[in-house]
């Protein structure tokens, strides 16, 4: 049996990573639409050693669809969900247009595969940096329940799209050259220089960026008082996010149980050497399918208080990945619509 699957945001970044995806991972595809807006309609892309010409999306382009993977930002989500979802497919989305609607399962398939049960035609894709920490945090709290969560970022400008990671580049062509970097996409320059998450700024002094990571966290794991803070930079890395993230548990977390229960996490490689100094870093995780993460240890400021560091593919496990996951969940778990109806 094999599905209609259509990609909302086809050329972006994370779309042309979602075609790869589905090629890769042999994801059982009948026919392959790639939908973007009038402006990259009529070129085409490679699928299975094919060329897919790109449309732009349409009334019609969601019929006789059954799964769209949508990453065309949140605005053209909120315009075309519903469209889809009356045609008969189910949207998996990765803007944040439904993330917190409570009639949306919102899915890490390492952490909470059974809320893909309750769709109703939406399943939402978290947050990038939000996946990464619950791939990686999700199996300690099996074990012990968290208490509470500190968590910095370090975002790479793929998580703003290809025209922010080609807007990097200009930029560091631009300030070897002794010349003034263009900002167009980014408010100032990444290149050569960090700055702390550009998303708006909310009245309790945090930015959307690190409110995502807080709100959606809680509904994944399913704990409304989990506490989470957060702290989210941009730094001038080309793909592949870095967390440092300081646990704290009721009780002492062993270290080497904690080391024991990530190296058997799913999702998750543990890559440390003590010896050589030697953690995870976004380069190694580029173009890779784990969440790497490494530097496990005791916090010396509090008995019960444990410190990791991890890098995850932003454009992989932090988007496109998961989102594939999640539509090999409903296949295998018999929860697309039209399987429901009929077969082809
Ligand atoms: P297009 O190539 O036509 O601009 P990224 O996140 O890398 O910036 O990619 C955004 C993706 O979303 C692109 O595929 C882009 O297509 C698509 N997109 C942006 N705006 C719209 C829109 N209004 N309708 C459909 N697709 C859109």
């Amino acid at each position: 049996k094999s599905y209609r699957v259509a990609i909302l945001g086809a050329t972006g970044a994370v779309g042309t990573e979602l075609i790869q995806l589905l090629e890769s991972r042999s994801f059982p595809v009948a026919e392959l639409k790639l939908l973007a807006s009038a402006r990259s309609a009529g070129s085409q892309l490679l699928f299975k050693g094919e060329n897919i010409t790109v449309e732009a999306v349409d009334e019609q382009s969601f019929n006789q669809v059954d799964i769209v993977l949508a990453s065309a930002g949140g605005e053209t989500s909120k315009r075309w969900a519903a469209k889809a979802v009356e045609a008969g497919a189910v949207f998996i989305d990765n803007s944040s247009a439904f993330r917190m609607d409570a009639q949306v399962p919102l899915i890490v398939p390492e952490v909470n595969p059974e809320a893909a049960a309750s769709h109703q035609g939406i399943i939402a894709n978290p947050n990038c940096t939000t996946i990464l920490m619950a791939v990686a945090i999700w199996p300690l709290y099996q074990v012990q329940p968290i208490r509470r969560i500190v968590v910095s970022t370090y975002q790479s400008a793929s998580g703003a799209g290809a025209r922010a990671m080609e807007e990097m580049i200009t930029q560091a062509q631009a300030i070897l050259q002794g010349k003034t970097p263009p900002t167009e996409i980014f408010p100032y320059p990444l290149a050569f220089n960090l700055f702390p998450h550009n998303s708006p700024l909310d009245e309790s002094g945090y930015c959307q960026e690190e409110l995502k990571m807080v709100n959606e966290t809680r509904k994944i794991f399913g704990v409304e008082e989990l506490r989470i803070s957060a702290t989210c930079v941009r730094v001038p890395v080309l793909r592949a996010h870095s967390e440092a993230i300081n646990l704290e548990f009721d009780q002492p977390f062993d270290v080497a149980k904690a080391r024991e229960v990530l190296s058997q996490a799913p999702g998750v490689e543990l890559r440390e050497d003590w010896k050589a100094n030697y953690f995870p870093m976004p380069i190694d995780a580029t173009g890779r399918d784990p969440v790497l993460v490494g530097r496990i240890r005791q916090d010396i400021s509090h008995r019960c208080g444990l410190e990791l560091w991890l890098s995850g593919d932003q454009v992989r496990k932090g988007a496109a990945l998961n989102a594939v996951q999640i539509a090999e969940l409903l296949v295998a778990n018999n929860l697309l619509r039209s399987s429901l109806v009929a077969s082809h």
